[in-house]
């Protein structure tokens, strides 16, 4: 074929392109591996020497031809393409957005979180200690060896044979962390956390509850600290007018052991059903680190002294939001925890 005809048969055939495709088929026709083009350049070897350049030249402008005509089609194909595709996957934003659904924190949650923010604004580390837990560390190093009738008390879930346990209270973060003081540091700390027991479920107990341990040790520290820093805790949680009381108590892990009470915020100590006709609500159990517990996580009693305390935290709860049945802090239904968020509005 000329070459001149080659140059009309491509301007005939642009009229044939309607798509990518078709445009795909025309450059195979000319430029693919028996193409029109790709035979000419072929012919070259065929051709005289002094004819080579021209020819060699027109088969090129043919090719540029082609090039030029194909590149911007395809490019004019591709856009529209797009822009079909723009179109059909265009986003209504007039649509009215589908609400999203507000969770409630759990009510229990929220007091910890109270009672951290009172405990820290005071200088304590908030500080975690595991679940399971060890004999040594929930008894032997908070002064009850085996066999004791303290450990009576706490009925535990042990893991493996009497070694591994589901901590029974959250009083071996006091070891835990005195061992990491290395008898050496002052220690402000508070750790609320879950602990378990082998108890039936009722509206006052569970099997699993939390507490809220606080440990200070440091030197020169007396009862009277104590008293102060439950008074602070107290007032702000319940109000400025509830007192706080002691009432001597017996812990293994503390001398002297206390009871601490306060005074009914619902009869004002006249007496209710909530106070038990008494005025007074117990909450916490607490009293001066006993010097044995010193000895055994490594610091001097004849040094450091220091106290303890561990809050009941479903029973403030209950006191705190009016609450009757410790259950419903382990129910998943949602509605429960608005109703308190609107009780702590009003
Ligand atoms: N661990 C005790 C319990 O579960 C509560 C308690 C009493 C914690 C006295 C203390 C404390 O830190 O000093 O019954």
């Amino acid at each position: 074929m000329k070459i001149e005809e080659v140059k009309n048969l491509i301007e005939k055939d642009k009229a044939t392109v309607t798509d990518l495709n078709s445009l795909n088929e025309l450059r195979i026709k000319y430029l693919g591996k028996k193409g029109i083009i790709s035979e000419l350049n072929q012919e070259i070897r065929n051709v005289p020497s002094e004819e080579k350049k021209e020819f060699g030249q027109k088969v090129n402008e043919a090719r540029t031809l082609f090039i030029d005509f194909y590149e911007q089609k395809k490019e004019e194909f591709e856009t529209i393409l797009l822009n079909e595709k723009l179109n059909k996957e265009a986003i209504d934003i007039s649509l009215p957005a589908t609400k999203i659904k507000n969770g409630s924190p759990n009510i229990l949650e929220k007091l910890i979180e109270e009672v951290e923010q009172i405990m820290m604004s005071m200088g304590y580390d908030v500080v975690d200690g595991p679940e399971i837990e060890e004999d040594k560390f929930n008894f032997e190093m908070l002064n009850i060896p085996k066999g004791h009738p303290a450990r009576d008390a706490q009925d535990t879930f042990y893991i493996e044979g009497e070694e591994i346990l589901l901590r029974s209270q959250t009083s071996p973060v006091q070891v835990r962390t005195m061992l990491k003081g290395k008898g050496e540091i002052p220690i402000r700390v508070i750790c609320p956390g879950k602990t378990y027991r082998r108890d039936d479920d009722d509206a006052t107990h569970s099997h699993q509850f939390m507490q809220i341990e606080g440990l200070l040790v440091d030197k020169n520290i007396s009862l009277s600290d104590l008293k102060g820093t439950i008074d602070i805790i107290v007032k702000k949680l319940f109000g400025e007018n509830i007192e706080t009381r002691f009432r001597p108590s017996y812990y293994q892990f503390t001398e002297p052991s206390v009871e601490v009470d306060i005074s009914c915020f619902n009869c004002k100590r006249k007496g209710c059903n909530i106070c038990k006709h008494t005025g007074w609500i117990t909450i916490a159990g607490a009293g001066i680190v006993h010097p044995n517990v010193l000895k055994m996580s490594g610091y001097d009693p004849k040094i450091w002294s220091g106290f303890a305390f561990g809050f009941g935290a479903e029973r403030m709860a209950m006191l705190k939001y009016d609450i009757e049945d410790c259950r419903v802090f382990y129910h998943t239904d949602l509605r429960e925890s608005k109703v308190f968020d609107r009780k702590e509005a009003e």
